[in-house]
């Protein structure tokens, strides 16, 4: 194993009080309650969705199973829109715990930077343009999340290599970088394009902690960036996938009737419910058993990933190439 590196400072790891500038990023159905708790406990911060658990109350006895394993910050991702039900309860949930650090996707995350606030935990807000990031940086929220071209899950339009320093010209608060982050030497790169820390989430699905199945650990671990294909159809807006023989015979676009409903303003939120329920649905499938429906969600970072092993150890690893490309400049 490598040894435990040197802390890095930044405005982030002060704010948080970590020792390195590293989310594991929240992943449907992959983020459980041990890789939170180990990638905290290795010095970064581990992030869960709230949805990984199917009510409130299993979410609640989550957290605290996490708090029991861990005395390091670490994050909940909440989805803010009105697809997801459980928003309010999840978020009461939050603050009765007192989660260190909140991480929004999607709509209004006014109440959400009200309330976290109120107990002095952070709020970091995914954003994949400047006018969101600007209208939460105008709610009040300590950071965003930079997703960007080549991110695991629904990637951003914009290369990194852009978006990191044009959204740090023009906010004020931290820029996290997020999207194809799976090595050392490509957190240092993120920090000197002016990011405050990097959100990594495809690397940990490569993790002996990762709750899905080997085949699809396997599957990150063997892929290359051009296995991975946007898909409009697992919730309406594009997300990134292996283009395993199902994704390729399914295709990647919506139907013509689905597409019709989904520019309609009546018609467009249940259209959105349904297609997320049928892609949750599969990608649930495919997590944990042998299907010929296979629906892996992963990144371009899949290239940079070549074996699986303990949180930990991809910390400590990300660390030290962090470490050594920096000593060599
Ligand atoms: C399998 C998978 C599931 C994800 N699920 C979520 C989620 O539920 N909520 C969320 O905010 N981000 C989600 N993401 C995005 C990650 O939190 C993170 O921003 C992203 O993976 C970073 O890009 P990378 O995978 O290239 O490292 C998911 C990503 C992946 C790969």
């Amino acid at each position: 194993m490598n040894k435990k590196q040197k802390k890095v400072v930044t405005a982030f790891t002060e704010l948080l009080a970590c020792e390195y500038p590293i989310i594991a990023g929240p992943m449907f159905l992959v983020s459980n309650e041990d890789l939170v708790s180990s990638v905290s406990n290795a010095g970064g911060v581990g992030g869960t969705p709230s949805l990984n658990w199917r009510t409130t109350a299993e979410f609640g006895e989550a957290l605290k199973k996490i708090k029991a394993k861990t005395t390091k910050p670490y994050a909940v991702n909440l989805i803010v829109n009105k697809i997801n039900p459980r928003v309010e309860a999840d978020l009461d949930m939050c603050v009765r715990e007192e989660v260190p650090l909140v991480i929004t996707s999607l709509g209004n995350p006014k109440r959400v930077i009200e309330r976290v606030h109120s107990y002095g935990g952070k709020v970091f807000c995914d954003v994949t343009d400047l006018k969101y990031a600007l209208k939460v940086q105008d709610l009040g929220c300590d950071g965003v999340i930079a997703v960007s071209a080549g991110a695991g899950g629904h990637a951003g339009p914009t290369s990194p290599l852009v978006f990191i320093p044009y959204l740090k010209t023009k906010l004020k608060i931290s820029v996290v970088a997020a999207g194809g982050i799976a090595t050392g030497r490509q957190i240092l790169a993120a920090l000197v394009l002016g990011a405050d820390a990097v959100q990594i989430g495809t690397r940990f699905i490569a993790s002996t902690e990762a709750g899905v199945g080997d085949d699809y650990k396997r599957a990150v671990m063997t892929s290359e960036p051009d296995d991975i294909v946007l898909t409009r159809r697992i919730s309406g807006t594009p997300a990134s996938v292996i283009n395993t023989p199902y994704i390729k015979k399914e295709g990647l676009d919506l139907n013509p009737i689905e597409k019709i409903l989904l520019k309609n303003e009546t018609t467009k939120k249940y259209m959105k419910i349904i297609r997320t329920l049928i892609g949750q649905k599969a990608l649930e499938k495919a997590a944990h058993q042998t299907t010929w429906k296979t629906v892996w969600s992963a990144g371009q970072g899949v290239g940079l990933i070549r074996d699986i092993l303990p949180c930990q150890e991809i910390v400590d690893r990300l660390m030290l190439e962090y470490w050594e490309a920096r000593n060599a400049i």
